[in-house]
This record gives structure tokens, C-alpha cells and sequence, in this order.
């Protein structure tokens, strides 16, 4: 569609320029076709259209010229063939799944992923008789005695969510061809900024493009980025038939975020170290999970395979979950909200919220504890920031 070659230019370059395509008013910002359908210039040319004997927009739950601007925008961020936008990070998971699976198969994912991601494997895609297996994130033999000759995918988050574990990926991609398995990467805690799962062997990458990719918390989202055969016979296949397409107005403001991501994940990487190295030393804090910091289990795998620590931070107060909530509710600044990706600072209390869904020996098992507190840092002044918590946790070691 566009005439850029991101080969030729850096990431900062290629997150404000790829994808573009001009209409004929020559606009300087990317448009927006809000338009359901596309009109044919006449009955033969409908038909040559759908039976796909001429290229072209047909329907938007098919393609849209702004959601391909931000297809081809993050495919050249993330180094992939193509990219497919999905109505939300949910749904990219669901389609990934929908489209390379079938009944029979079998999923071996990391233990510690996104709580509605076990929901949907266990719950939904155990329905149509694809089942999963669970692995704690970095045990490698775990996840190699795992396999059997129906499993088809592995599936990890890395940095996971909300502990920051990191997997390496290229150990895991080296490990799923060894067995005929596809590598599928949720790159939503780095994004292409951070990590290029892709340059590591990883066969698929999912964002929730609602988190960092638009990057002010406006609008649900998410993409796909794989090898463009299987792109538009398998993935694009399900999505116009089954339609968790994503929508052009959505497109239109990740295409926005997407221009400054790079400067956005830096300044998340620079409060979220100040932030995590300041909790760590503190009376009540228990221990403080962030990869930028040396005593994370991870660091050095950390320092090869992410150009920066993230934004999320999470920390077990020194309590129970009467600890923690009073350490919430006393903070100012901070939303009390589930997202993560703004440049409005969040803090959630995971066991209750994102995670409430596994049984509490699950959450056990997986590290999520009563005391546990996540923190999607910003871009407000970090001194404010910090000043916040420290307030907050006075308030919390009263009780
Ligand atoms: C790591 C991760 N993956 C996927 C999702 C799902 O994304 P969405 O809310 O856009 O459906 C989330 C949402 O919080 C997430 O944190």
C-alpha cells in the first residue's frame, strides 16, 4: 500500500512513517475511512472483488485503509511479514488460536500469563477440545516434558503479568520447531520498543494494543503479526468470517500512538526504575518485581533480550490484602484501574482484579499473593509519583 521501505530506516523513523498511504487531498496526518463498505464501480467488478480475482476494500470487516495503515505500521515495527488488527488483545488471542488450531490440539503455555487468557484456554477453547498445559514461565524441562505429539503451540507473556518473570525466547522458539510447534509471543509488557519477539525465532506476536500501543488509555484493540501466507489464509480467514475485526475509529488512534511509542516506552523504562529502585528500599516493602533491577531472578537475560525495563512494576506489601487496599485507596495520583500502557499512572491489586478468576491455590501457585500490588508508571513527574506512594504506604503500615 505504501511506497516506504522500513528496511531502509530506524525504528523511530519507521513508528511515524510506515504504513502511510496519501488519498488524492494529499493529507499530511493519516485519514480516517469511517466506512463500513466500499462502493464497486460496477456488478462485474463486485464480483471480481469477492471472488478475489481483483484486489481491493470490500466490506470493513474484511480490510479498512486506516486499520492497513496500522497493520503496516506495527508489522514494520515488529519486524514481521503482516499484521492483522483484531477488536481487542483478547481477541487476537481467540483468533491466533481459532485459526492455527484444531480440535485435538494441544497448548503448552506458561503458567503465569494474563488471568482471562487461562479463561479463555481452559474455559472456551477447552469447549472444542483443545486442551492446555501449564508450566512455571523459566523451568525449560517443564515445558520440553510438556509436549506431546498433539501440541501445536507454546504461549507465553514476557515480561508476564503481573510478576515481570521473563522467558527466553529464543531457548522456547528453538524448543517448539524442535516439535513441530509454533512459538506465539504476547509482546504486550515491551512492545516492538522494547523486544522484537520475531528477531528471537518466535513464529507469532499478539499485542493488546489497548495498553502501551495506544498508549493513553482510550480504545480496546489488538494485532497479530506473523508470516503473511499463514497471515491472510488462516488468520485473516477467521477474522472477516467470524469478525472480531477491529475498528477503523481504533485504528486510527493506535496509528496516532504508534508515532510516539518509542519516546513513551523510554520515559515508562525511566520512572518505573526510579520507582522500582526506590521501593526497594523500603520499610514494609517485602520485595519488588521489575527487570531493570539487578535482583530480579532474570536480570541478564533481561539485559540481552529487552533494550529496557518496562513500565509495569509490582511489589508485595509487608500484610495481607488489608494492607494493600489501604495502600491503594490512599494513594492520589495513582487511577484505580485495571489498565496498564497510560501515561496516567495506574496501581491494581491483581488477586482481586485481573487475576480474581483463578482459584486462590492457582494464584498460589503463580506468586500472585493478597499483598501483591501492580503499578503501570507514567509520565508524571516521578518525584510526585514517589512522594504518592510514600504517603500511601504510611498510611498502610498504621493498620
Ligand atoms: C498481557 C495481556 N495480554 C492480553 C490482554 C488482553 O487485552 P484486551 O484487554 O485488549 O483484550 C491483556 C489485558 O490486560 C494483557 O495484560
Amino acid at each position: 500500500m505504501s511506497k516506504f521501505n522500513p528496511d531502509k530506516y530506524d525504528m523511530q523513523t519507521r513508528s511515524i512513517r510506515a504504513g502511510q498511504s496519501r488519498t488524492q487531498e494529499n493529507e499530511n496526518s493519516e485519514p480516517l475511512f469511517l466506512t463500513s463498505s466500499f462502493v464497486f464501480d460496477d456488478a462485474a467488478d463486485a464480483a471480481a472483488r469477492f471472488c478475489g480475482d481483483k484486489p481491493g476494500n470490500i466490506y470493513s470487516r474484511f480490510t479498512n485503509p486506516t486499520v492497513r495503515m496500522f497493520e503496516e505500521r506495527l508489522a514494520a515495527l515488529e519486524g514481521g511479514e503482516r499484521c492483522i488488527g483484531t477488536s481487542s488483545g483478547m481477541s487476537a488471542i481467540l483468533t491466533t488460536c481459532m485459526a492455527l488450531l484444531k480440535s485435538g490440539n494441544h497448548i503448552v503455555s506458561a503458567k503465569n500469563i494474563f488471568g482471562t487468557t487461562v479463561a479463555l484456554f481452559n474455559k472456551i477453547l477447552g469447549k472444542f477440545n483443545v486442551s492446555t498445559s501449564y508450566v512455571p514461565l523459566s523451568d525449560y524441562n517443564a515445558w520440553a516434558s510438556a509436549i506431546r505429539p498433539e501440541t501445536r503451540m507454546l504461549f507465553v507473556e514476557t515480561p508476564s503479568n503481573p510478576l515481570t518473570e521473563i522467558a527466553d525466547i529464543q531457548r522456547l522458539a528453538d524448543l517448539a520447531h524442535e516439535n513441530n510447534c509454533l512459538l506465539v509471543v504476547d509482546n504486550c509488557f515491551c512492545t516492538p520498543a522494547l523486544q522484537l519477539p520475531l528477531q528471537f525465532g518466535a513464529d507469532y506476536v499478539i499485542h493488546s494494543a489497548t495498553k502501551y500501543l495506544d498508549g493513553q488509555g482510550r480504545c480496546i484493540g489488538g494485532a497479530i503479526i506473523g508470516p503473511a501466507k499463514q497471515m491472510e489464509e488462516d488468520i485473516l480467514m477467521f477474522l472477516r468470517t467470524a469478525g472480531p475485526s477491529m475498528s477503523p475509529f481504533n485504528a486510527w488512534v493506535f496509528l496516532k500512538g504508534l508515532e510516539t511509542l518509542n519516546i513513551r516506552m523510554q520515559a515508562h523504562c525511566r520512572n518505573a526504575q526510579l520507582v522500582a529502585e526506590w521501593l526497594s528500599t523500603r520499610k514494609g516493602v517485602k520485595r519488588v518485581y521489575y527487570p531493570g533491577l539487578p535482583s530480579h531472578p532474570q536480570y541478564e537475560l533481561a539485559q540481552r533480550q529487552q533494550s529496557g525495563g518496562g513500565g509495569m512494576v509490582s511489589f508485595d506489601v509487608d500484610g495481607g490484602r488489608d494492607r494493600a487496599w489501604k495502600l491503594i485507596d490512599s494513594t492520589n495520583l495513582f487511577s484505580i484501574t485495571a489498565n496498564l500502557g497510560d501515561v496516567k499512572s495506574t496501581i491494581t491489586h491483581p488477586a482481586t482484579t485481573t487475576h480474581h478468576r483463578l482459584a486462590p491455590e492457582e494464584r498460589q501457585e503463580v506468586g500472585i499473593t493478597d499483598s501483591l500490588i501492580r503499578l503501570s508508571v507514567g509520565h508524571e513527574s516521578v518525584n510526585d509519583l514517589i512522594k504518592d506512594l510514600d504517603a500511601a504506604l504510611g498510611q498502610a503500615l498504621k493498620i
